[in-house]
């Protein structure tokens, strides 16, 4: 990782200000002080990193909450359309963040985005059982526990004209227009598929939750921020990775 990235990334000013504090000889590795921005720090010397003589804390990996607005592409980058990308601090450009799994151009709400690809591969995979919770505004008559039953017991959906039956999801009730869903996989418009066939087409879906982590009520869409240190251990703890 370069220096004056992981300097800027970690906290210690943008990038012109920590290559100030690198070309002063405020910053050494491994006890040599380094007065070259693009220093490759080597993996294992991360720790030995240290600015004004503190040991700095470099983090690698990177964890963030987005609040995902309406009409946001879920991609770092786009020619014709918003996408997330857009929203990236400068100072976290370039460290590789990609969002974990995908919400349609319509859906809002709670997508992690993360350079942590271990993590974000159990987060979406069906194999690791992760929770995602999304609150769905539908139209059409109030659903019944005869949804509920079908979404407990796995509803079948047409794909390319096959039946698939999907795995097991919890529907409960908010109001008679409002209701959450929770899957853990995350099959194509998957939300809006189990809802099409129940006749109930969604006029608006956020997801609020992913795992163990909750979108914040006053995370203003297109806000972000930094995951806590727990945070990121419950969510690892979930996967297997702690
Ligand atoms: N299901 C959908 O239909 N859309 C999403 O964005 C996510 C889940």
């Amino acid at each position: 990782m370069r220096l004056d990235k992981a300097l800027a990334a970690s906290g210690y000013g943008t990038r012109s200000e920590v290559k100030t504090l690198i070309a002063k000889g405020l910053v050494s590795v491994s006890g040599k002080v380094i007065k070259d921005p693009g220093y490759r720090i080597p993996d294992d010397e991360l720790n030995t990193v240290e600015v004004q003589g503190q040991s700095a804390t470099i983090r690698e990996k990177i964890y963030l909450m987005f609040n995902k607005p309406d009409g946001v592409l879920t991609a770092m980058e786009d020619k014709r359309l918003h996408n997330v990308g857009e929203f990236i601090p400068a100072n976290l450009k370039g460290r590789k963040l990609s969002p974990v799994g995908r919400l349609d151009f319509h859906t809002t709400g709670l997508l992690i985005l993360t350079n942590d690809g271990e993590l974000s591969h159990r987060i979406t995979s069906p194999n690791y059982d992760i929770n995602k919770v999304y609150e769905v505004t539908y139209e059409g008559p109030s659903l019944t526990s005869a949804q509920k039953d079908e979404a407990r017991q796995g509803v079948t959906l047409l794909d390319k004209d096959k039946p698939v039956k999907l795995k097991p999801a919890v529907l409960e009730f908010v109001n008679e227009k409002q209701a959450y869903l929770t899957l853990t996989e995350g099959k194509t418009h998957e939300v809006r598929r189990i809802f099409a066939q129940w006749e109930r087409p969604v006029t608006a879906l956020k997801r609020v939750s992913v795992g163990s982590l909750h979108l914040d009520d006053d995370l203003e869409a297109g806000g972000l921020r930094e995951l806590t240190n727990e945070e990121i251990d419950s969510l690892k703890e979930l996967t297997g990775l702690l």
